[in-house]
């Protein structure tokens, strides 16, 4: 397996992320990684307050990231690469999705996950994480890490 990161390593994307353990955590897969973070709209936190800084700050130093305050910014921040959105309510399986280099990996806010017009726009690229019959979802920082590590693995399964 090559070192990470990768050339093209595959991005996280968090729309509106609320709660700051959860933004604190994913900060370090992606700085352990390599990945590029970036945080859409609205955030449960602020880089200023200094409990929410003292809660999420620690591993921030070690991110590439980037606060976009409008989706349009984010959008124009990603134009041409691929954009995948988990959530619980796709038909497509993470199993299902063939990563490649730079695809953008897009997680939805704690309290009510991704917008449905948005997911409608590209049903193909909507992705969920197999659970039992009944569960309702994973934490989202859990959902981060299995996602981001499949589309490594299968950035990486050929090579080296
Ligand atoms: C706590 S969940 C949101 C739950 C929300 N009530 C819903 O039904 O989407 C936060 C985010 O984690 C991701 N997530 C959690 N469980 C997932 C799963 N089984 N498959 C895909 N994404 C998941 C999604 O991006 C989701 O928007």
């Amino acid at each position: 397996m090559p070192p990470l990161p990768l050339p093209d390593p595959p991005h996280v994307a968090l729309y509106e992320p609320e709660i700051p353990p959860n933004a604190g955590n994913i900060a370090r897969l992606c700085g352990a990684t390599g990945t590029p973070l970036h945080l859409i709209g609205r955030l449960g936190f602020s880089f200023h307050h200094p409990k929410a800084k003292r809660a999420v700050m620690d591993y921030w130093e070690d991110v590439d990231y980037t606060h976009h305050v409008a989706w349009a910014d984010f959008e124009q921040a990603v134009a041409g690469r691929r954009l995948w959105m988990l959530t619980t309510k796709a038909e497509r399986t993470l199993w299902d999705a063939d990563f490649a280099p730079g695809d953008v990996l897009l997680f939805g806010p704690e309290s009510r996950g991704l917008p449905a017009d948005l997911l409608a726009r590209d049903p193909a690229r909507c992705l969920r994480i197999p659970m039992r019959e009944g569960a309702r979802s994973l934490n989202l920082a859990t959902a981060a890490g299995i996602a981001l590590y499949e589309a490594i693995r299968q950035l990486t399964a050929n090579t080296g």
